[in-house]
């Protein structure tokens, strides 16, 4: 038994189905959406070597005829030349706009597909098959693609709704300790941002996800869904609200560019220290309780995660140019520094305008902790 979860958008909704075996499944999950009995798979060499197999054998005993594209596993694959590859393959695929092209893997083959699809043909339709707890309760959902510039990343993309996203959550089984935590990461921000009950329940079941416990991992994938669905229904193209989906990314960006994008520092790793950082600076402005950023870091601290600047290998640059990586954030609006900050747990709001001594001094007393 799955999960569901729609995301209404009028002629461009869908769902997110969320359960352990779907992989398995894909053939009857899919067989609705398909108008030839015929898809394009594009995933990378980790995730093919795990799951390929699994899905092509369920492909084909449906008689669903299918070709793989492996691209390299890594941040580096989403960028122009595996972007132009993958465009061009699927051309040579005689891949039409009636057709499915299925992006099997993480948050890096699902924004690269996803944008490769966007701009096929003027838009194709795909599929999302996360198979990272990050991708599961994040990147698949809410139709944001793209691919990395030299200038930053996630500058060059559009946004294109998949038709269906299969959350196969028995696939996280195979993920190793840290790739599952760095997807907690974002599952802590949901939370953080708009639900304090859920973060209740993450402080006492939280431990028992990080040892692959399926039924809290169903829970926490879902209600994480839930919330994003929620959010992208009132707010498709970040005009307002999405943004609190970019809680801690602020501070997350700025550590990852610091970091070169590294092993150093997983993306879901920097969220939950970004967050907690958020929480800081709200509470430095009096816009939160004292406990309240104590009680982020206790939780990110119980389970295992990083949770401050020292659990960052090697030096990072001092505030004052952690603040000036920030300043060349996407989300930048005239020139002023925006930051999700919150009022309590659960209670983020956008604030346009944060004093840049306020953000300064907490990275100075983080990097002393
Ligand atoms: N990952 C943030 C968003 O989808 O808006």
């Amino acid at each position: 038994m799955a999960n569901s979860v729609a995301v209404n958008l009028g002629a461009r909704s869908y769902e997110v189905r969320i359960g352990a075996g779907l992989l398995g499944q894909i053939a009857a999950q899919i067989t609705p959406l398909l108008r030839r009995r015929r898809v394009a798979i594009v995933t990378d060499d980790n995730v093919a070597a795990k799951h390929l197999d699994t899905v092509l054998a369920a492909l084909d005993q449906a008689g669903i005829a299918a070709s793989a594209l492996r691209l390299p596993a890594g941040e580096s694959t989403k960028a122009w030349p595996e972007f132009t590859r993958t465009v061009e393959w699927l051309l040579a695929e005689k891949i039409e706009r009636r057709d499915i092209v299925i992006a099997l893997g993480g948050g890096v083959v699902g924004d690269l597909v996803g944008f490769a699809c966007a701009v096929l043909r003027r838009g194709v339709r795909f599929v999302q098959v996360p198979t990272t707890l990050l991708a599961q309760v994040d990147s698949s959902v809410g139709g944001k693609t793209g691919i990395n510039s030299a200038h930053g990343k996630n500058l060059i993309g559009a946004f294109h709704q998949p038709s269906l996203v299969l959350a196969d959550i028995g696939v996280l089984n195979t993920l190793a300790q840290r790739d599952l935590l760095a997807g907690y990461g974002e599952v802590v921000k949901y939370g953080l941002l708009g639900d304090e009950a859920f973060f209740d329940y993450l402080e006492t079941h939280g431990p028992a996800l990080a040892r692959y416990d399926g039924e809290v991992i169903l829970k926490a994938v879902t209600r994480s869904v839930e919330m994003k669905a929620a959010i992208v229904e009132r707010d498709e193209t970040e005009e307002g609200e999405r943004a609190l989906l970019n809680l801690g990314h602020t501070f997350c960006h700025a550590l990852e560019k610091a970091t070169g994008y590294s092993d150093r520092l997983l993306h879901g790793e920097g969220v939950a220290i970004g967050c907690a950082l958020a929480f800081e600076v709200s509470q430095r402005l009096g816009l939160c309780a004292q406990e309240a950023p104590s009680r982020v870091r206790a939780h990110l601290k119980a389970m295992g995660m990083k949770t401050d600047l020292c659990d960052i290998a090697g030096d990072l640059p001092d505030a004052e140019a952690l603040l000036a990586l920030m300043g060349q954030d996407k989300k930048v609006v005239d020139g002023k520094l925006r930051f999700i900050l919150a009022r309590g747990i659960g209670q983020a709001f956008v604030a346009e305008d944060v004093p840049p001594d306020v953000v300064v001094q907490v990275l100075k007393d983080a990097q002393q902790r």
